[in-house]
């Protein structure tokens, strides 16, 4: 099989952990008789010194044209003072706009090699956890109306959050339907005691729960889900939740798994084509040192494999490899601790993992 693949490294560690995950795939490709054909694109603070805006026309079409984009991170300090239409972000929201992707899975899960990192109580993490969370990607405020204007004090900004009932019921779809994959429950969080956004999403999902009567659903203001997330985090399976909302609370579900450096993504739309990336940003306080840790981004190849090209074996193979590794005791800055735990370098890492795909 051969597959084109885009690469979006995009700044900070971005080119680092796109190289490492890069060549975990080709390792892969070699033992499982696959070929990967990769293109470069730019997107973000490097696209916009190359070309003066964040997401460039070429981008969008090479994306369109490959079979599956991976994507590193971008953003930086570099750009940071730069207006919010031609900030880095902007290239990383107007990819996922353009590609139609809307679903955006984020699983998180406490590696039991990894017990120490989790900053909960013992008795906590000896129940572990294991949650997928489903965060609507191309709607709400992230997309809505803003701007400036006169307001009753002064000058003000305002933002907008939206959401129709198609939009809500693809992504309660999406959900449902990883829930019968997985242990049958879904947890809809949202803000319905306030914003009438939430009303109809909680709304929709209840009317399309009817579909699914194996699944169980619960509902959960976003604000106690925080709060459940450090006290009873094995209670979650499948948490669905709005673009903001899951932003907020997948770097919550990111930090009590160990460290955000691990937590891989796939964002998806009504085809093949989807875009992976680590849910984390570019650290540029550690960019260009060979410090990173690689494991989100080759983890997130690994959800390529499975979910763009069917190829649910050779996930599984670069999932063990990530397990073994960290049982073995390879670490990353981001999760050496102790007493004589070495740190290891990204490529150090990422040929950790490779030695035993
Ligand atoms: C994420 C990031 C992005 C988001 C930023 C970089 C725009 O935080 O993927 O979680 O908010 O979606
Ligand atoms: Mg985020």
């Amino acid at each position: 099989m051969q597959m084109n693949i885009a690469l979006v490294k995009g700044d900070g560690i971005g080119p680092e952990i796109v190289t490492s995950a890069v060549a975990v795939l080709n390792a892969i490709g070699e033992k499982y008789g696959h070929t990967f054909v990769f293109t470069d694109v730019l997107a973000g603070g490097c696209a916009i010194d190359a070309t003066g805006i964040p997401l460039p026309q070429e981008t969008v079409d090479t994306c369109l044209a490959s079979d599956s984009v991976l994507l590193g991170a971008v953003g930086g300090p570099k750009w940071d003072t730069l207006p919010g239409n031609i900030r880095p972000e902007k290239a990383l929201l107007g990819l996922r706009s353009a590609l139609g992707l809307y679903t955006n899975l984020r699983p998180a899960r406490l590696y039991p090699a990894l017990k120490d990192e989790c900053p909960l109580r013992a008795d906590i993490v000896e129940k572990g956890f294991d949650l997928l969370m489903v965060r609507e990607l191309t709607g709400g405020i992230y997309f809505g109306d803003r701007g400036r204007r006169e307001g009753k004090y002064g000058p003000e900004a305002y933002d907008t959050e939206a959401y129709s009932v198609m939009e809500i019921e693809r992504i309660a779809r999406a959900a449902f339907e990883a829930a019968r994959k997985r242990r049958g429950k879904v947890t809809s969080i949202d803000k319905a005691n306030v914003l009438e956004t939430s009303r109809l999403w909680r709304e929709t999902v209840h009317r399309l729960a009817a579909e699914y009567p194996d699944v169980e659903v619960q509902d959960m203001l976003v604000d106690n889900a925080a709060m459940q997330l450090v006290r009873n985090p094995s209670s979650f399976d499948v948490v669905v939740t709005t673009n903001m909302f899951g932003d907020i609370l997948s770097d919550e579900a990111s930090q009590i798994s160990g460290s955000i450096g691990l937590l891989p993504s796939a964002s998806l739309g009504e085809g093949k084509r989807g875009l992976y990336e680590p849910i984390h940003g570019s650290a540029p306080d550690i960019a260009g040192q060979n410090k990173a840790n690689p494991l989100a981004t080759i983890l997130s190849a690994a959800m390529m494999l499975r979910y763009a090209f069917d190829l649910g074996e050779e996930a599984d193979a670069i999932e063990r490899a990530v397990d073994k590794a960290l049982e073995d005791g390879c670490r990353t800055a981001d999760i050496a601790r102790g007493e004589g735990v070495r740190a290891l370098s990204c490529t150090e890492m990422t040929a950790e993992v490779i030695k035993r795909l």
